[in-house]
């Protein structure tokens, strides 16, 4: 029999990384109550592994930037399926973010007049990407811990949640466990904000660890009612390492391209000439990754299936300040020292564009009292999303929606319960303890990965993808009979199986959204369908009964008059 502990606040934040907290920050700035969960270490979010940087048109360096420029920028490189709105709000919001950084103590790289530095990222017309070297994302995480402690703001980050708790509709709180000692957790809360990230851990080569962004969001959205928005668009990052395997995927940030690395194929030959010969390193991420696919696949890869990223060239002194974790990473790793060799790299599962059918000002889900946010959410980054977008995403979206749930929990009138769905996700969680099964929950943990990096990766095509989802449906029958054993050391294997419940429906949804989309088109390259359709310039919203398409507004013209046309030459593919 486990205890079981019950906790009322007002808004309970699920996710204590970069998006969790500062929506939590806001909350707790504004006076309302919260609660801060989260399923690992606090210290240890996804976040800490953000690494070259945050976009704002600060124009510290390139005077001539300016927000409609970075809206501008994301839109086009978005291949038009991003929702103008929300780039707008985070184009404009983007300077108060950053304000908001400093004014919690961020240490961010400057120049020797004091000016924040801001260095060159893929696709931006302008250096508008801050940095704190390529930790940037661990200098923010850290930040927003120091400020959240300030605030008193309390965070369990032991905490697995299993399920939303809805009553007539309406979001009432969440239920989950500890994950060292397996006691149950009901929190009721007015209101839920979802940040527990994205789900481009169920490919094989991810920048994601272990277990994160295993599609948890996805499942505890869609189970509460909510739908998925382009679960198919899945950035692969042109450099992950490709050894040892426990750690291939892990990322080779794009600032060793910004600073000047330069890729070439096992023949010597920078390749980038071929695929787009003016921005050549600094082109797009999808292009990128495509070109380094591409090589590889058609036989001018390295060995190992890679090709070479080389900052050897850059002066010793730019590594150590702008890329030490780059340094760090391939030594650790590798025992490789980057000022004097290339680096093996080859594409990488990266980033959820796709996410929570989220409204596009407020991030409140369908479902009443729920908001989605960050790698969670959707509508900012469309096909291909520029590299920085998104933590300041993170930053803009988490004042508002902070802001917004503390308005909706303010003005409810009835607090809506119900016994029923607390029991059910009680009962969910005792019946998965007792579960003594032949299926082991890593092994088809395993499966997923290989599905969807056979089936569903930089390139796919049709029939593949069938496969795909028929391999998936035995995947389904096997959990039928899972075995889960906790023991002294915690209730690791309970999480393995919430986090399978979660990849597989992730899955799902990215295979059967990826069959709809007909088209090549930003990082979804469809090898049976090369052209991009302008009919499917629409988003495709998934719920276990369909797919629907949404159309996408106008873009407003102050923004438009600075797209410059998305060549679709040197897109290659086979
Ligand atoms: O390459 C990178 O540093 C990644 C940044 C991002 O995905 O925003």
């Amino acid at each position: 029999m486990r205890t079981e502990k019950q906790i009322s606040t007002s808004v309970l934040v699920i996710g204590t990384g970069g998006s969790g907290l500062r929506a939590a920050i806001e909350l707790a700035e504004l006076g309302t109550d919260v609660l801060a969960m989260g399923k690992r270490p606090k210290n240890d979010a996804h976040t800490s592994l953000a690494a070259g940087g945050i976009n704002a048109a600060l124009g510290t360096m390139d005077e001539e930037d300016s927000w409609q420029q970075h809206a501008a920028d994301t839109i086009k490189e978005s291949y038009y399926l991003a929702d103008p709105r929300t780039v707008q709000v985070v184009a404009q919001g983007a300077t108060r973010g950053i304000e908001d950084l400093e004014r919690y103590g961020m240490n961010f790289a400057r120049e020797h007049d004091g000016r924040i530095s801001q260095r060159f990222f893929g696709a931006h017309k302008f250096r508008r990407t801050a940095f704190a070297g390529d930790y940037t994302g661990l200098e923010i995480q850290r930040t927003l811990i120091k400020r959240a402690e300030q605030l008193q703001i309390p965070i369990l980050d032991s905490v697995y949640v299993t399920e939303l708790l809805v009553a007539d509709g309406v979001i009432f709180g969440a239920y989950g466990f500890d994950v060292n000692d397996g006691t149950g957790y009901l929190i009721q809360a007015d209101a839920v904000i979802l940040a527990a990230g994205g789900h481009n851990r169920i490919w094989r080569r991810s920048s994601s660890r272990r277990d994160e962004n295993t599609g948890d969001s996805f499942r505890l959205a869609v189970e509460a009612g909510a739908r998925l928005r382009d679960a198919e668009l899945v950035q692969f990052h042109p450099s992950g390492i490709i050894e040892p395997e426990s750690v291939a995927g892990t990322l080779i940030s794009e600032a060793a391209r910004g600073e000047g690395g330069i890729l070439t194929n096992a023949l010597g030959e920078r390749f980038m000439k071929r695929y787009d010969s003016e921005r050549m390193e600094l082109s797009t991420r999808d292009r990128v990754a495509l070109a380094a696919y591409t090589e590889i696949s058609e036989g001018r890869g390295t060995d190992k299936g890679g090709v070479w990223l080389d900052v050897s060239h850059l002066p010793r002194e730019t590594i150590m300040s702008r890329l030490p974790r780059v340094y760090q990473t391939m030594l650790e790793e590798q025992m490789l020292d980057i000022t004097r060799e290339k680096i093996e790299i080859a594409p990488t599962a990266h980033y959820s564009m796709g996410g929570v059918w989220v409204d596009p000002l407020t991030h409140a889900s369908e479902v009443p009292g729920l908001y989605a946010i960050g790698e969670a959410s959707s509508g900012l980054h469309g096909a291909n999303r520029l590299g920085g977008n998104s933590l300041i995403e993170l930053l803009v979206f988490g004042r508002i929606v902070g802001q917004e749930a503390s308005d909706y929990s303010r003005s409810l009138s009835v607090h809506h319960r119900s016994h029923e769905a607390i029991n059910k996700a009680r009962s969910t969680v005792d019946s998965l303890v007792n579960a003594d099964g032949e299926e082991n929950v890593r092994s088809l943990q395993r499966a997923i990965r290989d599905v969807m990096t056979e089936h569903a990766g930089v390139v796919r095509n049709e029939e593949s993808l069938n496969r795909g989802l028929e391999k998936l449906a035995e995947i389904e029958e096997r959990m039928q009979n899972i075995g889960i054993h906790p023991d002294i050391a915690g209730y690791q294997d309970l999480c393995h199986a919430f986090d399978l419940k979660s990849s597989v429906l992730a899955a799902r949804a990215t295979l059967e959204s990826a069959v709809e989309r007909k088209e090549t088109r930003g990082c979804h390259n469809r090898s049976d369908y090369p052209m991009t359709d302008p009919r499917l310039q629409v988003n495709l919203v998934w719920s276990p009964e369909g797919i629907v398409r949404e159309a996408i507004p106008a873009v407003p013209e102050e923004i438009e008059k600075l797209i410059t046309e998305v060549s679709q030459i040197g897109k290659l593919v086979e």
